[in-house]
């Protein structure tokens, strides 16, 4: 059976391609999850993809996940800087999870160097455009194919 991983996204990503492209590119974010979807086949996972602009609807799919899924590929956006209620429904999940930035978010102002996010990660990328949604999931690929021992 494939495993399925979520792969979720924060505000104002659904903007991608117009939104910043000398920051963000041009690539929107249909591109982004016809890459993860094939990324993922050739992984052998399945994938839900989502986005929202609503804190509260991604800490849902993060609960949501808890139960379905066996990992995480996460752009909280702005999110990633304030939320710690994201922080904390991160926490509850037991598998991977992976924090992406499309852009290299140390390079940028002050206030984005810091992440809530990443102290529940597994990793994270940033700065490698949006191939890294697609290193993460390779990554997720490789640890979720790795048999647990009978307990
Ligand atoms: C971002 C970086 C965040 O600082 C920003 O608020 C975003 C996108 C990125 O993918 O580079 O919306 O997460």
């Amino acid at each position: 059976m494939t495993k399925l991983i979520y792969v979720l996204n924060g505000p104002n990503l659904n903007l991608l391609g117009r939104r910043e492209p000398e920051i963000y590119g041009h690539e929107t974010l249909a591109d982004v999850e016809a890459d993860c979807r094939a990324t993922a086949g050739e992984c052998g996972l399945s994938l839900r993809f989502f986005q929202s602009n609503r804190e509260y609807e991604l800490i849902d799919w993060i609960h949501e996940a808890r139960a379905d899924a066996e990992g995480i590929v996460i752009n909280p956006a702005a999110f990633t800087h304030t939320s710690v209620a994201i922080l904390d429904a991160l926490k509850t999940f037991s598998g991977p999870i992976f924090e992406v930035h499309i852009s290299n978010v140390h390079q940028r102002e002050a206030f984005r160097h810091h992440s809530y996010v990443s102290l529940a990660a597994t990793g994270v990328i940033a700065g490698f455009g949006v191939a890294g949604y697609a290193f993460a999931i390779r990554r997720l690929g490789q640890l979720l194919a790795v048999t647990k021992p009978p307990a």
